[in-house]
């Protein structure tokens, strides 16, 4: 299983934000939403193997938690408007239902948030924080149970920083750029399939026919 939080800082946690202005009033729910896309969404498919948490902490540790189960997921498109819609009926759900996790929509849970969540996340196994001082991505054991801790627009804040390192999680660089959260989960997902396809036993692609006997360096076969 592939696991991704995300700590998002700005977005409005009980979903008061329009579809019009996801970036300003949406708090950057426009990254948000092309980071769910990225977790879940290949050509023409939704990844049932990942599951992605949304973490809204606010003053004093509390907020809101979005969990998104791939397994269950229906109804998300690859524009991130209709990412934000579905997140925001989400929060705008659970703000009538204060204390307990709801299914907003299928495979999108929506319930209390709190620095609890976070440390039950870093204590599973393969648990890791993308970041860029850490330890290069080629050089880290990732996978194939993965559970990776991002920041959204911006980095964790010092609360969220001091429970990552007490939490003695490995942090993990993706490359020598600062990158967008969004292109983190697609380099964490390609890495996580690529070493899938590699591992003994793992989902190998088709070996592509090389040129042999009868079969011109074009690569079509000869004909009689
Ligand atoms: C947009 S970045 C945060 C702001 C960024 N530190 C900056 O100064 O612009 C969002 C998150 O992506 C992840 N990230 C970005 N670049 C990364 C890299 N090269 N290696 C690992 N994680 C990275 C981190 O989790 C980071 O908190």
């Amino acid at each position: 299983m592939r696991r991704f939080l995300l700590l998002v800082h700005r977005v409005p946690p009980d979903g008061d934000f329009s579809l019009n202005d996801l970036a300003s009033g949406g708090g950057r729910m426009d990254e948000v939403a092309q980071a769910v896309g990225a977790a879940f969404l290949v050509s023409n498919g939704i990844r049932r193997d990942t599951e992605l948490d949304l973490l809204l902490l606010r003053d004093g540790g509390h907020g809101r938690r979005v969990h998104l189960v791939g397994e269950r997921l229906r109804y998300l498109n690859p524009d991130e408007r209709s990412t934000a819609a579905l997140l925001k009926n989400a929060l705008v759900r659970a703000a009538g239902h204060e204390g307990r996790t709801l299914e907003a929509s299928p495979g999108v849970f929506v319930g209390p948030g709190t620095e609890e969540d976070l440390l039950a996340f870093v204590r599973q196994p393969g648990a890791f924080w993308a970041e860029e001082g850490g330890t290069p991505l080629r050089s880290a054991s990732v996978g194939p149970e993965a559970a990776g801790v991002l920041g959204d627009v911006l980095d964790p804040t010092p609360r969220e920083r001091e429970l990552l390192l007490a939490s003695g999680i490995p942090r993990v660089r993706l490359g020598p750029r600062s990158l967008r959260a969004s292109q983190c989960v697609v380099l964490l997902q390609n890495e996580l399939d690529l070493r899938e396809e590699a591992a003994p036993g793992g989902a190998r692609a088709p070996a592509s026919p090389g040129p042999g006997p009868g079969t011109p360096r074009g690569g079509l076969p000869a004909t009689a």
